[in-house]
């Protein structure tokens, strides 16, 4: 028995240890990505796929709360994924109904707020419903806020953002001359949380897919092949890791480097 002892054994890779918990990023960005493709490697439907990554965001999110995560913002569905066949739409519809009315049950318990950003008009009268009260729940907590969002694209939040200050241009509340890149930020789905330090992309693919445009201008990119529902602890802390070996400079210069 002896010698299958070392052939069993597996070099463990310490991945907590790998992460500076005094200093982590305060606001973390997830694309969800690689759910369909994780179905089919497994014969199931794409659909399957979104069921496990439903499974993933709330364990992922109960442990960015944990070590203290204050700002956790996951693409979930965009302005573009109306393309995907019917049946496909309807069954993340309908998980998402689903996410909602467990959440509203538990998220008091678990102290995460969740938060919905993009255009809701497109849902349901019962998905809007559901959304305006998880967003009210939200408001009396104080738990990680984590942002889902759906029907959400960094053109069109820009394009709402312009219209709504032209608007209040128009109704006299503010001048054209007064828009500024903080008074911009506020007309985002995004106001009040500050930009993501980190954006993780799971999935293998190296774009940014009019996620967070904006807002994700000096943040550091994290790319895996990992798919999102195979996405673990263990890729978080490596993505955190990666993240903490990373010079942020904002377009100055490293400290102690003149
Ligand atoms: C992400 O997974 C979830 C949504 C876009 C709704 P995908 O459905 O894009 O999965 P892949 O990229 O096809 O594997
Ligand atoms: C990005 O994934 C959108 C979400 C994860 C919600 P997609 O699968 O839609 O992106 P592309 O088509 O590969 O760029
Ligand atoms: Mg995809």
């Amino acid at each position: 028995m002896k010698p299958m002892k070392f052939a069993f054994r597996k070099k463990s890779e310490d991945t907590a240890g790998q992460v500076d918990f005094s200093r982590l990023p305060r606001h973390i960005a997830v694309i969800l990505d690689g759910n369909g493709r994780w179905a089919k490697r497994r014969g199931l439907p794409r659909t399957a796929g979104h069921k496990v990554g439903a499974e993933t965001f709330r364990t992922i999110a109960t442990y960015c709360r944990d070590i203290g995560i204050e700002y956790l913002t996951v693409y979930a569905f965009s302005t573009e994924n109306w393309k995907r066949p019917k049946d496909e739409v309807d069954t993340i519809m309908v998980l998402l109904k689903k996410y909602l009315l467990e959440a509203i049950d538990t998220m008091e318990r678990d102290n995460v707020r969740l938060r919905f950003m993009g255009d809701m008009t497109p849902l349901s009268d019962e998905l809007k419903e559901l959304v305006d009260q998880c967003n009210a729940i939200s408001r009396r907590l104080t738990g990680c806020l984590c942002s889902i969002c759906i029907n959400y694209g960094g053109r069109a939040e820009l394009v709402h953002a312009a219209a709504r200050f032209a608007e209040d241009c128009r109704v006299g509340l503010v001048k054209p001359e007064e828009l500024t890149e903080e008074a911009l930020s506020g007309y985002l789905y995004s106001a009040g949380i500050p930009d993501p330090d980190l954006l993780i992309r799971p999935g293998g693919e190296v774009r940014q897919s009019n996620f967070l445009l904006w807002q994700c201008a000096y943040s550091e990119f994290y790319f895996t092949d990992v798919l999102w529902p195979d996405f673990s602890k263990d890729e978080l802390h490596r993505a955190i890791a990666a993240y903490q070996r990373r010079s942020r400079r904002f377009g100055g210069l490293q400290e102690g480097s003149t």
